[in-house]
């Protein structure tokens, strides 16, 4: 059979982590996804260092819509971030027919239902499952694994380098500024590392979690947004001292009221698993009424977990492709026209 052909946009830390996990463990995915998956064609500004990346046999482009306008491209993976570029590039694949696999965050929580309804009239797949918690896959437990239930709240740590970061403090008693520094050359944290001492990061992915969990609109508008700029050493010793630790949550309820979201510092018992997540892992709670509470562990960013999920979409977006498009529901809960809009709690 035909093979799939990917076209990457973004050949850094997660793309050159995809290109790996797809050539060291080439044979089990084509298993999974049923077909031989190709990396074809990659962009990067520096063609060079892309061609370090990813090795000498996929095509190089400066362009990137190069890769979405490529005529045998079967699944564009955007990994440029931000949304206006990538908001563009994603549009265009939609467009020209295009699946979708993207790892981001900020484009799905403040363009996702836009993105959505384009994907749905062209009976395309746009798949996220790298854009919240790394490796962990969140996304599917949400939408597929908890599908039975009616899920009343989600709690977690989401952003890895914001947790990196209150664990050095606390562990090392290292300055906020060091492990930030650190954090960035480990390729945890975002272009604008602010985003993730400040909790958008969290907020975005909160809010994909939601819409997921809740089947309403994507909301950021609505998010609540309090990073961990403005703790120091003191604040985290003297939770210590009171049988705290200080984590960065994102939370998220769904009451008869409405849908409350929130991102922020938080002091949690030491005893509590959740209090005992540390460095880069990330940990999600969710409570769903038949389930009750389940909670999902991993690594929360970083190249190969990141390309874990990423790889991940690949494959389950290979094995969708055949299926009629009026029956995908691959990437949503819901159809984007059987979204609630539920009221929004005031922050
Ligand atoms: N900057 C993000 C984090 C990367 O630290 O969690 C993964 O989304």
């Amino acid at each position: 059979m035909k093979p799939i052909n990917i076209g990457l946009m973004g050949v850094g830390t997660v793309g050159g982590g995809v290109a790996t996990v797809l050539k060291r463990n080439a044979e089990e995915i084509s298993r999974r996804a049923g077909r031989d998956i190709r990396l074809t064609i990659a962009a990067r500004r520096n063609v060079e260092q892309a061609r370090e990346l990813v090795g000498e046999e996929v095509a190089i482009v400066a362009d990137a819509f190069a890769v979405v306008d490529h005529p045998d491209v079967d699944i564009v993976v955007e990994l440029i971030g931000g949304d206006t570029v990538a908001k563009e590039l994603v549009l265009r694949a939609i467009a020209n027919g295009k699946h979708v696999v993207t790892a981001n965050k900020k484009l799905l929580a403040l363009h996702g239902n836009e993105i959505f309804a384009r994907a749905q009239e062209k009976g395309v797949m746009v798949a996220f499952e790298a854009a919240v918690a790394g490796g962990i896959p969140i996304i599917k437990a949400l939408r597929e694994g908890l599908s039975a239930n009616r899920i009343e709240w989600i709690a977690g740590i989401i952003n890895g380098t914001s947790n990196f970061i209150l664990t050095e403090m606390r562990e090392k008693g290292a300055s906020f500024a060091d492990v930030l520094a650190e954090a960035q050359r480990l390729g945890y944290a975002e272009a604008d590392p602010t985003f993730d001492v400040e909790g958008h990061d969290a907020g975005h992915k909160l809010t994909i979690m939601a819409a997921i969990a809740f089947g309403i609109p994507m909301n950021f508008g609505a998010c609540y947004l309090e990073g961990i700029s403005r703790l120091d050493g003191r604040d985290i010793r003297y939770a210590e001292e009171l049988g705290y630790r200080v984590k960065l949550l994102g939370l998220t309820r769904c009451t008869e009221d409405g849908v409350e979201l929130r991102v922020h510092p938080t002091l949690i018992p030491e005893g509590r698993l959740i209090a005992n997540v540390n460095g880069v892992m990330n940990a999600v709670l969710a409570k769903g009424d038949a389930i009750g509470p389940t909670l999902y562990y991993g690594a929360g960013a970083g190249a190969l977990p990141t390309a874990s999920a990423v790889v991940a979409d690949i494959v389950d977006v290979a094995r969708l492709m055949t299926a009629d498009p009026e029956h995908r529901v691959p990437h949503l809960a819901f159809q984007p026209d059987q979204l609630k809009d539920l009221p929004l709690l005031p922050m």
